[in-house]
């Protein structure tokens, strides 16, 4: 399968199914961390053998990021082309207007194929938005009362509901990264969240933080998470019972830092692949 994305050794998900993730946990939990691990795989789409951690590179997922801490995702800034990185809302409406942008090219594409094409049934390569601290950034285009700032504001949530309506036929995917990821504690809109198929936990936390990530008709086992470790939800397979842990493969910062450098390199060209297809 081409969108085969390891959580771990004995976790696996077709990201293209499952299309919008969310990830939850305190500080220091290993989201982001774990958000990188996620991005170097997708990356690097398809992947050939569960030992390799990088994949072929043949089906490279386009990779977006929002990151207003201006922390581990903004570095990807470095690696990333021009225009694929935000660290303030002005340029958050940029990069996100021309993600969705993309999209609706795409779907327009899809349109003029035979009924009911899809990217993933056309094999094309993925693409990520990435919105780490989405409680922070939401917030900060809640803030202010300037007409620019209502401007901005209607702007970013047309374009977050836009994209999570119409991102499943293109492969157009959201990973949204937040301590909290309930809708009435994060400012998430309630279609992102319904549309999840993947949920995490990262981290140790109390009972009632894993109900507000999860909701109350899940099960949750007693254990003590560390960081890198997680409970996954995930759509169809956890529907009815135990949230799943798991643990993210351990890797040293540089070496990371390496994979992301690999599966990032030459491999993020919308020229050459909004419109490939490999089928
Ligand atoms: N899978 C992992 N492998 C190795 N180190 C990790 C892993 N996950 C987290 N860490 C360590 O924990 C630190 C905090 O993780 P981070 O993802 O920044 O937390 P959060 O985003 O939840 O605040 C990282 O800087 C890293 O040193
Ligand atoms: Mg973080």
């Amino acid at each position: 399968m081409s969108y085969l994305l390891t959580l771990s050794k004995s976790l696996s998900i077709d990201a293209y199914k499952k299309i919008n993730f969310l990830v939850a946990g305190v500080r220091g939990s290993g989201k982001t961390y774990g958000t990188l691990i996620l991005i170097a795989e997708l990356a690097s789409f398809p992947r050939i053998s569960p030992c390799e951690f990088l994949g072929t590179v043949q089906l490279p997922t386009q990779i977006y990021c929002v990151d207003f801490k201006n922390s581990d995702l903004a570095r990807l800034g470095d690696i990333l082309p021009t225009g694929r990185v935000a660290t303030n809302k002005e340029d958050a409406i940029k990069v996100v207007s021309d993600y969705d942008g993309k999209m609706h090219e795409r779907l327009a594409f899809l349109r003029d194929k035979e009924f009911g094409a899809t990217a993933g049934a056309l094999g094309m390569p993925m693409y990520y938005l990435l919105i780490d601290e989405w409680s922070a950034t939401n917030a900060s285009f809640n803030q202010g009362m300037t007409k620019a700032d209502k401007d901005l504001r209607y702007k970013w949530n047309s374009l977050i509901t836009d994209i999570s309506m119409l991102n499943r036929v293109p492969g157009f995917g959201l990973g949204i990264i937040s301590q909290q990821i309930s809708v009435v504690n994060s400012g998430l809109n309630s279609s992102v969240q319904e549309e999840a198929g993947l949920k995490l936990h990262f981290g140790d936390a109390n009972m009632n933080s894993y109900r507000l990530t999860f909701g109350n008709d899940i099960q949750i086992p007693e254990m003590r998470l560390e960081t890198g470790e997680a409970y996954a939800w995930i759509e169809g397979l956890t529907s009815s019972g135990y949230v799943i842990p798991f643990c993210m493969p351990e890797i040293e910062p540089d070496k990371l830092w390496d994979y992301l450098k690999q599966a990032l390199s030459n491999t993020q060209d919308d020229k050459k692949y909004l419109f490939f297809t490999s089928q």
